[in-house]
């Protein structure tokens, strides 16, 4: 089932077009990750998919319904929650006290029953709830922003670049997670430079080129698509944080590969 449908998205920044014409579905229990490197639009139409900053003319609909024109707090309302690019944890706030922020859409009980399913999902979580979130190391706070946007009990959630700044066994995780959420029944937008560990947990792909889609297709298709990977999945299918094995070289023990095709090939674009 879709859940949310762009069509024809457009973002300028005064009269610099950084968006042009796209169209985007994203499913129940699927991941879409929409690839490119730095500068490619990604950010941007993510903000403009929620209502952060203004697109033309464009439709967004989450179950048919349009909330293109509605205001950011709207958006979250209706169900589309944001995890930011940097993770923006509140550090002088405890782990639950963040993750409380954000259920304000729930009532008591239900606040209560999606906090216990959060923390079955990452108990570090648990065992930390009391801390301050500025403790928490990279990959912990990202565990955080997405239990965050889970306790907004979502139909759709956005993670703008998961893997940054964090080391490669830490991505792998976060990818993990990401599979998990969408497992679900929630519907996954990722925008990712990793291409290479966002393909590991996408179901479908579109590549994004100054701000244009060049490719759109399964994960198998971009694997199979030798141009493509070589034109614009290449470089940054390949590069991984600092501390990176040399391309195409599993890394060493850190990385347990699960049985399922969709993690079976996970160096064909290296
Ligand atoms: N607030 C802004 N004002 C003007 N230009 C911006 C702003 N944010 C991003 N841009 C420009 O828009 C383009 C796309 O940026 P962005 O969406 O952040 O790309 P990505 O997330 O793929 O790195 C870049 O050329 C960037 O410099
Ligand atoms: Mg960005």
């Amino acid at each position: 089932m879709t859940l949310l449908e762009v069509t024809g998205l457009n973002v300028s920044y005064g009269t610099t077009q950084v968006v042009h014409d796209l169209d985007l579905a994203v499913e129940s229990g699927k991941i879409l990750t929409v690839l490119g490197p730095n500068g490619a639009g990604k950010s941007s139409t993510l903000r403009a998919v929620c209502g952060l900053i203004r697109r033309t003319p464009g439709e967004v609909r989450l179950e048919g319904r349009s909330i293109g024109r509605l205001r950011a707090s709207q958006v979250a309302s209706a169900g589309l929650v944001m995890v930011p690019e940097g993770r923006r944890v509140f550090g002088s706030l405890s782990v639950e006290e963040n993750l409380l922020l954000g259920a304000y859409r729930l009532g008591r009980r239900r606040k209560q029953q999606t906090l216990d399913t959060c923390y079955d999902m990452f108990p570090i979580l648990q065992q930390r709830r009391a801390q301050r979130a500025g403790y928490l190391s990279g990959g912990e706070q990202q565990m955080l922003a997405f239990g965050r946007a889970l306790m907004a009990d979502p139909l759709v959630i956005l993670m703008d670049e998961p893997s940054m700044g964090l080391a490669p066994v830490v991505v792998n995780q976060v990818m993990a997670h990401a599979r998990v959420i969408a497992d679900l029944g929630i519907g996954v937008l990722m925008v990712e430079q990793n291409a290479r560990a966002a393909m590991k947990v996408a179901d479908e792909v579109v590549v994004l080129r100054l701000g244009r889609p060049v490719f759109r297709g399964s994960v198998e298709q971009a694997r199979g698509d030798a141009a493509l990977v070589r034109a614009f999945l290449g470089d940054t299918a390949v590069a991984e944080p600092s501390g990176a094995e040399p391309s195409g070289v599993a890394p060493s023990g850190a990385e347990p590969r699960p049985a399922s095709p969709r993690h079976a090939v996970p160096d064909v674009v290296s």
